[in-house]
């Protein structure tokens, strides 16, 4: 096992005039969530939310402004955000083909699937394809263990999914 370190010290940021969180995303924290809870730092998980809403994931850039916004450091934020799946640190294809990898799914040949996936695409679990179409990821027990394996493409369920059935998803998708 090894520890991946990276240099933050010297990281380049990429920067924007216009900021991420915007005064209509600011307007309507203040509005509707902070109101909701004891302390603003309460608030980070909504605010990211609603930034990767608007943007489709969270620049560093975006990092820094929810800090700022909420009295917190940029290092508290980033905490929150690498610690969820769900938050996106970097940009991800227009489809996002999470593959559930959890008992069942694995059971009923998971891996072969995402392989197979995987090799049709061009990509491995957690890349995106060069044109920007789809993200392949692997994720935990998607809930629907009775009709494994199962997969997600952006929010709708494929259940049952044969390397035939989904390759016809992957066709239309194209
Ligand atoms: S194990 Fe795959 S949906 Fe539950």
């Amino acid at each position: 096992m090894a520890w991946i370190t990276k240099n933050s010290g010297t990281m380049q940021i990429d920067r924007r005039d216009e900021p991420y969180l915007t005064d209509e995303i600011k307007q309507k924290l203040e509005d509707e969530v902070v109101p909701r809870y004891d302390t603003r730092m309460a608030v980070t998980m909504p605010a990211l939310h609603l930034v990767q809403d608007t943007h489709g994931w969270l620049p560093q850039q975006a990092i820094e402004e929810i800090a700022e916004f909420l009295g917190l450091t940029a290092s508290q934020v980033l905490d929150t955000a690498t610690f969820y799946e769900e938050y996106w640190l970097k940009p991800h294809g227009k489809y996002v083909i999470w593959v559930c990898q959890s008992l069942s799914c694995e059971l009923l040949g998971q891996q072969g699937l995402t392989q197979q996936i995987g090799e049709h695409l061009g990509i491995g679990p957690g890349e995106t394809t060069e044109d920007g179409k789809f993200t392949l990821m692997s994720v935990e027990c998607l809930g629907s263990c009775g009709t494994a394996p199962c997969a997600l493409v952006n929010h709708k369920l494929h259940e049952n999914i044969t390397a035939d059935n989904f390759q016809k998803v992957l066709d239309a998708l194209e």
